[in-house]
């Protein structure tokens, strides 16, 4: 086990895994929130269209910290990851089903960061269910961070995995009470039938 090292010097590539596992599960849990919050309209309509900015940047953004985390465990001297570890989910020689986790949503979130830049070549149902697996991406994260990293034990990982679900829970809450506003029908004008 990396935590487990008996030399005191410990790998920069462990500590720089960690810090971008932890920033891209901080990243992911914002664009989620932004997303949910434009679908509950919780912003005036002209503020809609920045927060879709958001949204997808923080998406990207989420991203390219799984592909520093990736890299920093490639080259970690103590986990020996090769890249089809890092790829291929099931193949990883140290806790499988936690890092399994991680590569699932790392795919999750390379197909949600990716749907933004082919919205008007999908169908809107097709749209919708990318987008529902971020729900899937956000809970694999999760347990992923909970169950294979280190940081993330005990309280401190309850306190983070409560604080990063919160806003999604009242955030889905709302989105399920709040009625929906129908899109305005337009005035008939004298004279069309
Ligand atoms: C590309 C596929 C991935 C692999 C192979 C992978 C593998 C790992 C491994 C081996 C650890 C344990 C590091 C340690 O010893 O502390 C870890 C921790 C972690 N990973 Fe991943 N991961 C992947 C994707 C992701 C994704 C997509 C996220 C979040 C969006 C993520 C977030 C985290 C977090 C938060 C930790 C805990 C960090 C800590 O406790 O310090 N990982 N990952």
């Amino acid at each position: 086990m990396i935590g487990a090292t008996t030399s005191t010097a410990v790998p920069v590539a462990w500590l720089v895994a960690r810090a971008a596992g932890l920033t891209a599960l901080a990243l992911l849990s914002a664009s989620l929130w932004l997303g949910l919050a434009m679908s509950v309209r919780l912003l005036p309509p002209r503020r809609q269209k920045s927060l879709m900015g958001w949204h997808q940047t923080l998406m990207w953004c989420g991203l390219s910290m799984v592909a520093l985390h990736g890299i920093a465990l490639l080259l970690d001297p103590v986990m020996h990851f090769s890249i089809a570890v890092v790829l291929v989910p099931g193949l990883a020689p140290w806790r499988p089903l936690a890092v399994s986790a991680g590569v699932v949503t790392a795919w999750l979130m390379l197909a949600l960061a990716s749907s933004f830049h082919v919205r008007r070549r999908i169908t809107q149902r097709r749209w919708r269910l990318i987008h529902y697996s971020g729900f899937a991406a956000f809970a694999l994260a999760l347990g992923h961070g909970l169950t294979a990293g280190t940081d993330l034990r005990g309280t401190t990982g309850l306190l983070v995995a409560g604080g990063l679900a919160a806003p999604i829970v009242w955030l889905v809450y709302a989105r399920i009470l709040v009625p929906r506003a129908q899109p305005a029908r337009r005035q008939a004008t004298p004279g069309t039938a």
